[in-house]
C-alpha cells in the first residue's frame, strides 16, 4: 500500500506568544517540524508535504528544500488539509496527517500506527494517549470500544471534558476516504474553524469504521502551544540524547544539568562536566574532558583534548589540544596535535600547527604559527587598519616575547626570536632577534624625599 504524509505547519501559534512562527522554534537544536520530518525519513513514506501560511518565508529558510503547499488563511486543521486535495485529489493509498508541534514522537510508534491500522479495516486510524490533565486536546468519544467522534476543549460539556483519553494529533486516513469527509465539515463552532478532527464524527456517522491505537507513555504526544510546554519538551529531548549519548560510551556526571543537543557526536570515555553546552554539528573524540561553562558549537574535536570554561565556534581540534580556562576560539581556527591555549587567549582564523603554545593574554587572528613556536603572553596580531585585514605568518620553532605587537602584513622567519614588548613592522629574518623597542633610560637618585 501507498503512503503519503501531511505535516500542519501553517498556525501562528498565538499561544507562544512569539514572533517566530511556532513550528521552527528550537526544541534541543532542531526546529520542531524538522523533528517530525526527521522521523518520516525511517518511514516508508512516497511523499512528505508540508502545509505551510503563517510566515512561511520564514519557516522555508529555517527547513530548506522542502515539498509544501500554501494555506493563505488560518481557518483551522481541516482547512489546511483541504489545502493539499489539490495535490492528492487522484491518490489512492494512506495519509499520514501530524502536526509540526509535537516533537516528542518517536519513529517507532509511527510504524505502529501504521502497522495497527493496515491490520484493520478501518478507513481511518488515531493515535491517543490517556492524560490526567487532558486539558486543551481533542477528547475521544467512545461507544462500547469504538471510537464516534472527537470533541475540541471549546466545545466539550462537562461530561466530555471529564474523558481522559486525548487525541495526539495523528491520524492514517484512507485518502479517498479523507476528502469524503472533508467535503462536509463545517466551522460552526466556538472557534469558528473547519476542524479536521471533525472527519472522525462524520465518518462514524456515515457508518464507516475508525479505530484508535492507545499510546501509553503520553509525554510523547505532548502538543507544544506555549514556551512553558516548549521547555518540557526541550527537557525530555536532552533527556534522551544524554542517554544516547552514555549508551554509546559517553561519560556524563550530571546529566539533567548538561546541554547536548541533537546533531552532536561523542567518542567513548569522554567526560563530560556540568554546565557544558555542545550545540550544532560538534564532534568530539574519544577520551577527551570538556568541563563545565564551556560552550562548544560545529567543532570538531580530535581524541584525548581537554576544554575548560571556554567558547569554541567553527573550529577544528586535533589529538591532545588543551584549552583554556578562558579562551575563545572562532570560526575557522585550526589547532594541531598537541596544541596548548591558555587563559585569556581568543584566535579567529588561524591555523596553529602541531604543539604550538600560547598560554596567556593573546590574539591570534588571520595567522599561521608553524610547528613548536612559543607565543609569549601578551602577544597581538594587529591584524586589522580600520578597513582591511592582513595575515601574519610566523614560522617554526619562534619565540614571541611577551608583549609584541605583530603589526600585519608581517613574517617572522624560522626560530626568529621577538624581544618582549616589540612592536614588529617589518619582517624578522630566520633565527634572528627583533628588538623593537624604546631604550631603556636611568636616572639616578631621581626621587626624592
Ligand atoms: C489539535 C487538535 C486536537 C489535538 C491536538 C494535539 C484540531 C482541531 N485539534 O489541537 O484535537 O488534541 O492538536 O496536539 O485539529 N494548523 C494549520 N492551519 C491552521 C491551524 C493549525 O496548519 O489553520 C497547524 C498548526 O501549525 C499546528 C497544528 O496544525 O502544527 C495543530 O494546530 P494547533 O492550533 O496547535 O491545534 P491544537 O489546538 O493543539
Ligand atoms: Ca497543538
Amino acid at each position: 500500500m501507498k503512503l503519503r504524509s501531511l505535516i500542519l505547519a501553517a498556525g501562528k501559534g498565538t499561544r507562544m506568544k512569539s514572533d517566530l512562527p511556532k513550528v521552527i522554534h528550537k526544541v534541543n537544536g532542531i526546529p520542531m517540524v524538522k523533528k517530525i520530518m526527521d522521523l518520516l525519513n525511517g518511514i516508508e513514506v512516497e511523499e512528505n508535504i508540508l502545509i505551510l501560511g503563517h510566515k512561511k518565508e520564514v519557516v522555508l529558510e529555517a527547513l530548506g528544500d522542502v515539498d509544501y503547499v500554501v494555506q493563505e488563511e488560518q481557518l483551522g486543521t481541516g482547512h489546511a488539509i483541504l489545502m493539499a486535495q489539490p495535490k492528492l485529489k487522484d491518490f489512492q493509498g494512506d495519509i499520514m496527517v501530524l502536526c509540526g508541534d509535537t516533537p516528542l514522537l518517536r519513529r517507532e510508534t509511527l510504524k505502529k500506527i501504521y502497522d495497527h491500522h493496515r491490520e484493520s479495516d478501518a478507513v481511518t486510524t488515531l493515535l491517543t494517549s490517556i492524560y490526567d490533565n487532558p486539558f486543551g486536546y481533542g477528547r475521544i468519544v467512545k461507544e462500547k470500544e469504538d471510537v464516534v467522534a472527537i470533541v475540541e476543549e471549546k466545545e466539550a460539556t462537562p461530561e466530555i471534558k471529564a474523558i481522559k483519553e486525548v487525541n495526539a494529533g495523528v491520524y492514517i486516513f484512507d485518502s479517498q476516504e479523507l476528502w469524503k469527509a472533508l467535503s462536509k465539515i463545517d466551522n460552526k463552532n466556538d472557534k469558528g474553524e473547519y476542524y479536521l478532527t471533525d472527519v472522525i464524527g462524520i465518518q462514524v456517522r456515515e457508518g464507516k469504521k475508525v479505530g484508535s491505537y492507545l499510546l501509553q507513555d503520553n509525554l510523547e504526544i505532548l502538543g507544544v502551544n506555549s514556551k512553558v510546554e516548549l521547555a518540557q519538551a526541550e527537557a525530555e529531548l536532552r533527556r534522551r540524547k544524554n542517554i544516547e549519548l552514555m549508551e554509546e560510551g559517553a561519560i556524563i556526571i550530571d546529566p539533567a544539568n548538561t546541554y547536548i543537543e541533537d546533531g552532536v557526536k561523542i567518542g567513548r570515555d569522554t567526560v563530560i562536566y556540568p554546565g557544558a553546552l555542545i550545540q550544532g554539528e560538534t564532534e568530539i573524540g574519544e577520551n577527551c574532558e570538556i568541563l563545565g561553562n564551556t560552550r562548544i558549537i560545529d567543532c570538531k574535536i580530535g581524541n584525548d583534548v581537554r576544554i575548560e570554561s571556554s567558547a569554541l565556534e567553527e573550529s577544528i581540534l586535533e589529538e591532545g589540544v588543551t584549552i583554556g580556562p578562558f579562551a575563545h576560539l572562532r570560526p575557522k581556527s585550526h589547532l594541531k596535535e598537541k596544541v596548548h591555549v591558555g587563559n585569556f587567549v581568543e584566535i579567529k582564523k588561524s591555523t596553529l600547527e602541531k604543539g604550538v603554545k600560547a598560554g596567556h593574554l593573546t590574539y591570534l587572528g588571520d595567522a599561521t604559527v608553524g610547528e613548536k613556536t612559543n607565543i609569549g603572553a601578551g602577544t597581538i596580531t594587529c591584524n586589522y587598519d580600520g578597513k582591511n585585514k592582513f595575515k601574519t605568518v610566523i614560522e617554526k620553532n619562534v619565540f614571541i616575547g611577551s608583549d609584541t605587537m605583530l603589526v600585519a602584513p608581517v613574517t617572522i622567519g624560522e626560530g626568529a626570536l621577538t624581544a618582549a614588548g616589540s612592536v614588529i613592522t617589518k619582517d624578522v629574518p630566520g633565527k634572528a632577534l627583533a628588538v623593537a623597542r624604546s631604550k631603556q633610560i636611568i636616572k639616578l637618585d631621581w626621587r626624592k624625599d
